[in-house]
């Protein structure tokens, strides 16, 4: 089973608002509202490709039984931990147009909530729900943590699992990654600047990214896949294969999600017995599958462009 994790998940309300006043009552032109957080983009996807998946977490309030609710239609399996106060959170993504300037450029404002205290307690609760899990098992680990809980979080997660062979998925930044290569993650995958974030340097083109990956996978990461946006990505594999892959051309429409889309992609290219190249092109495929739609990557989406790259 494929077990994803998103610590603070949400609900993303995102309007559109043409002619937008700062102060005074606007009317929103179209509103769509659905379930959000990295885990939960990686669950979706994986869903749309067919693997079965379960959702994991902390949730409170109404708003957390309401993501879900949404879950359950999607047919994803959930098993958050409910958390007795506060409501998880509503983001709002709000898309405007300035009416006070002719011709504007759409431009997205972003209201992140804090959403409820997630203490040490809970922290245990989840220690001892990982502990379940099996042998040959998948979990991801994606996206930041809230300011309570210590950047040695995932390390935390990972060290019950490493002896029994759980495959780790960590997408994260700085210290919430370093310290979890010290339990040998199956898969890292940050992007360019994220890589090159870690060891204070620019990372301009995919061939620069090879020693830093190495390097890595010498701090213990077993695959590691670095992105670079509409460019495409490298796959330092397990063997130590290195694989390159340019993203196929189209408009991107919405690159939220792009990355969390790719590891959904990896993953069900794994669960199809691919590697290597093709192992990479499915995971580029379908981050980029998101990157071309409104919403998330679909089955269809990403064999089409699967089958257009050469
Ligand atoms: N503009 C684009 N055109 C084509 N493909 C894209 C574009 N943006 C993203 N992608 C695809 O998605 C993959 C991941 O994108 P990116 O490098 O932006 O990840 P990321 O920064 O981790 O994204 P996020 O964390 O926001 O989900 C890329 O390797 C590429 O395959
Ligand atoms: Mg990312």
């Amino acid at each position: 089973m494929i077990f994803t994790l998103t610590i603070n998940p949400s609900l993303d309300y995102v309007v559109d608002c043409s002619n937008f006043s700062l102060g005074k009552v606007n009317r929103t032109c179209s509103e769509r509202i659905f379930a959000a957080g990295k885990g939960i983009n990686v669950s979706v996807v994986l869903s749309n490709l067919g693997i079965k998946n379960t959702a994991i977490g902390f949730t409170a309030g109404f708003t957390g039984r309401e993501i879900e609710r949404r879950l359950d239609l999607m047919g994803i399996c959930t098993d958050f931990i409910e958390l007795k106060a506060g409501e998880s959170r509503i983001n709002i993504k709000l898309r405007t147009t300035d009416g006070n300037l002719q011709n504007a450029a759409a431009e997205e404002t972003e209201i992140n909530a804090r959403g409820p205290c997630i203490d040490g307690g809970a922290v245990e609760c989840l220690l001892e729900k990982l502990a379940g899990l099996s042998r040959g098992d998948f979990l991801v680990l994606a996206g930041s943590v809230p300011p309570s809980v210590p950047q040695s979080f995932y390390a935390d997660c990972m060290a019950g699992l490493l002896a029994k062979e759980v495959n780790v998925v960590v997408d994260a930044e700085q210290k919430l990654l370093l310290e979890a290569l010290k339990f040998s993650p199956y898969l890292i995958k940050p992007n360019q600047h994220e890589l090159g974030a870690l060891f204070d340097t620019q990372i301009l083109c995919k061939e620069d990214a090879v020693p830093y990956a190495q390097k890595l996978q010498k701090m213990g990461a077993k695959n590691v896949l670095v992105s670079f946006a509409k460019d495409g990505a490298l796959l330092l594999d397990e063997a130590g294969s290195v694989w390159f892959c340019n993203a196929p051309k189209g408009k991107c429409i919405n690159s939220v999600g792009a990355g969390d889309s790719m590891i959904a992609g990896f993953l069900c290219a794994v669960s199809e017995g691919l590697k290597g190249k093709a192992a990479l092109k499915k995971a580029v495929c379908t981050g980029s599958a998101s990157a071309f739609s409104e919403t998330l990557a679909t089955k269809e989406s990403v064999e089409a462009l699967f089958n257009s790259l050469v």
